[in-house]
């Protein structure tokens, strides 16, 4: 089992390597790739940590290399939002990034599941597809957008509302990842009961938990810690199901029948080959039925702004 990090040494990328270091099976290679010269570094120090995880740095010019023989790869190379930004203000950037990372991984890894992090993740996701696309090598049951942060954060904050444990809670977050279009579903908790006034609170936070952080970095970035958290668990689930794990289900933003929008997350049962099946996130209360009709032209939207910049570009 092979998996490269593209955008290796950043925030995330940094404290995602650290623990797919240690938590990875034995045996696994793990491959960081990054445009800024200190990777080879971040490989050199997370290669003395004492695990069977094989560890390799590879800068600018080696990113074939890097991927190379990768069954999962995963993207968090890209820029960060500052106070005031929305997660869209990124596309200019970010945008051709992830096309041309994509395009690499075409060439030199078209059988990897791939999950992307960069934002804005609604987009991203779409030009990803599209770029495959237009490389012939799109697998919709390979590809997948990383919205496991909204739901670690949905069950943080439900637990420390309700004063329940942690491990026990399961909020499933579906729709998008951005502003309105997170949608936690806390009509299907259970063991937790809320007022009307508590679902709209904590929906509002779950949606800002984002905007949150970026605030009190002041400057500084956005979520790096509990993101590489949330993407090596997303990692971890893929590796085992790639392995031949059952019953490996996550709630992540794929391509599936279009129901609400051609990308949506959902609960994903995973399986040696990616996405084994997607599943339908079940009945959800008048308050999130609206939530969700009124977030989905912006979803679209954002969606459609990924298939443009690959199939009509200004
Ligand atoms: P960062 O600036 O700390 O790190 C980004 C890294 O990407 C840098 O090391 C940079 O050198 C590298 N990079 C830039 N261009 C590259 C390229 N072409 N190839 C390889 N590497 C390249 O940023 P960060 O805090 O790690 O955030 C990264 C991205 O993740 C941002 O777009 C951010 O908005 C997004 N993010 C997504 C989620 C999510 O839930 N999906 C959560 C947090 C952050
Ligand atoms: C997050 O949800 O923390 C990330 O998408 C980063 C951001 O810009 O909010």
């Amino acid at each position: 089992m092979k998996v490269a990090v593209l955008g290796a040494a950043g925030g995330i990328g940094q404290a995602l390597s650290l623990l797919l270091k240690t938590q990875l099976p034995a045996g696994t290679e793990l491959a960081l790739y990054d445009v800024a010269p200190v990777v080879p570094g971040v490989a050199v120090d997370l290669s003395h940590i004492p695990t069977a995880v094989k560890v390799e740095g590879f800068g600018a010019d080696n990113l074939d290399k890097a991927l190379t023989g990768a069954d999962v790869v995963l993207i968090p190379a890209g820029v960060p939002r500052k106070p005031g930004m929305d997660r869209s203000d990124l596309f200019n950037i970010n945008a051709g990034i992830v096309r041309n990372l994509i395009d690499a991984i075409a060439d030199h890894a078209p059988e990897a599941c791939i999950g992307i992090i960069t934002n804005p993740v609604n987009t991203t996701v779409a030009i990803a597809a599209e770029a495959l696309k237009a490389k012939g090598k799109y697998n919709p049951a390979k590809l997948f957008g990383v919205t496991t942060l909204d739901v670690i954060r949905a069950e943080t904050f439900v637990a420390e509302l309700k004063g329940l444990d942690v491990e026990e809670i399961v909020v499933p977050v579906i729709g998008g990842h951005s502003g309105t279009t997170i949608l936690p579903l806390l009509s299907q908790v259970e063991g937790a009961d809320f007022t009307q006034e508590e679902i709209e609170q904590l929906t509002h936070r779950i949606q800002n938990a984002g905007t949150e952080v970026v605030e009190a970095k002041a400057g500084g970035g956005s979520a790096t810690l509990s993101m590489g958290l949330a993407a090596a668990r997303f990692c971890l689930s893929l590796v085992d199901a790639l392995n031949g794990e059952d019953d490996v289900y996550e709630y992540t933003y794929v391509e599936g029948d279009g129901e609400d929008a051609r990308f949506f997350a959902q609960p994903v049962l995973i399986g040696k080959d990616g996405v084994k099946e997607i599943l339908h996130y079940g009945d959800i209360s008048e308050y999130e039925a609206k939530c969700k009709a009124d977030m989905l032209d912006g979803l679209k939207a954002d969606i459609k702004l990924g298939e443009d910049f690959v199939n009509n570009p200004a």
